[in-house]
């Protein structure tokens, strides 16, 4: 891995036909740094370690480690490539377990792999410019279905990050919020998002750069906020949808759900359906990723024998019952907890 400096762009990721530039989140907003990576070993450490993240974002860096993987591993004449290529889709795999976007990607490129009598590198790097492709166009239709479920919302409140960071360009949630600025929109809530700050530290900044003006909040004034009758809508991203909609995110996503029922405001998910578990029913069956405690825990509690430990779980599952609108780029769900996702299913 190499690294080089470049000028503000909001693209996470960036292929370049033999390396895939990873767009450093870890050091947003102060540093705009692109890692540069050659293999499939470097795309999983980028993944695991939070240079790149959100779900959409992870399944196109993954797209792109098995791309790497074909241009390290075959070779004409010889006959281990694909096992090799099969262990690095393995290892991408195992990087992160919630976001199901980087599963069905994987999946994606290893159905390719199979049907590649001969030299895959070809077909790989066409599937994975596709999916990338594919998520953007996904993500500027979903945009201008959310906006108009906003049609005249006074303000909205967004979680985590799930914006062109996040994505292949635009954004789930954070696309619908620029489509409603550009029709009028004037409020934006951003909570901070702990204890990565992804609200903070990311969605912000992203609006930012867009001109769109945000207001921060601490997570723990969500209540409050929506008490103060500011906004109507909650949205948000998902990592993993399940059949009947329960829908993983950010943790604290489910905190918002429950604070929204009880103030009136709305809820509202937004999502590809690349991010549909077509296999579970609900949400119990969705695995939840916990991260180490010293991404939570104060240095000083960081030692052997520390008394003090942290639970780090990093998303959380929403039930349907408290989610009002499920959009994706094949249409919108209202009121999901009655019918689910399925209509969305080709
Ligand atoms: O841990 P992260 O930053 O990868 O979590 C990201 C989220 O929870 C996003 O809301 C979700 O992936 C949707 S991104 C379009």
């Amino acid at each position: 891995m190499t690294t080089t400096s470049q000028p503000a762009l909001v693209q996470a990721l960036q292929w370049t036909g033999n390396s895939l530039k990873v767009l450093d989140q870890r050091k947003l907003p102060e540093t705009i740094t692109y890692d540069v990576y050659t293999d499939a070993t470097g795309v999983t450490e980028a993944i695991a370690t939070m240079r790149v993240r959100g779900a959409p974002a992870i399944g196109i860096a993954a797209s792109y480690g098995v791309v790497l993987s074909a241009q390290q591993h075959f070779q004409a004449g010889t006959s281990d490539w694909r096992e090799r290529i099969a262990a690095d889709i393995q290892q991408l795999a195992a990087s992160r377990p919630t976001a199901v976007n980087l599963f069905w990607a994987l999946d994606l490129m290893r159905q390719a792999l199979a049907e590649a009598i001969d030299d895959p590198r070809p077909a790989l790097q066409a599937l994975a410019i596709k999916i990338h492709h594919d998520d953007l166009a996904a993500n500027q239709r979903m945009g201008e279905l959310g906006a108009d479920l906003l049609a005249g919302a006074k303000g909205v409140m967004t979680h985590c990050n799930a914006g062109a960071l996040a994505t292949g360009g635009y954004g789930t949630a954070l696309g619908v919020i620029r489509s409603a600025w550009k029709r009028g929109l004037k409020t934006v809530y951003a909570g901070e998002t702990r204890p990565w700050l992804q609200g903070a530290r990311l969605t912000v900044w992203e609006l930012a750069q867009e001109g769109i003006a945000s207001t921060l909040v601490a997570d723990s004034a969500a209540a409050w906020l929506m008490r103060s009758g500011a906004i109507d809508w909650i949205v948000v991203g998902a990592d993993r949808i399940a059949v009947n909609g329960d829908t993983a995110n950010k943790i604290g996503t489910y905190s918002l759900a429950v604070l929204a029922k009880q103030h009136g405001v709305k809820m509202m998910v937004v999502a590809p359906t690349s991010t549909i578990d077509w296999t579970i029913a609900n949400g119990d069956d969705i695995e939840i990723e916990q991260r180490e405690a010293r991404e939570l825990l104060h240095a000083s509690y960081n030692h052997p024998g520390s008394l003090v430990s942290a639970w780090n779980p990093v998303f959380d599952v929403t039930p349907v019952a408290l989610i009002d609108a499920i959009v994706t780029e094949r249409g919108v769900v209202v009121n999901p907890a009655v019918q689910g996702v399925g209509s969305f299913r080709t």
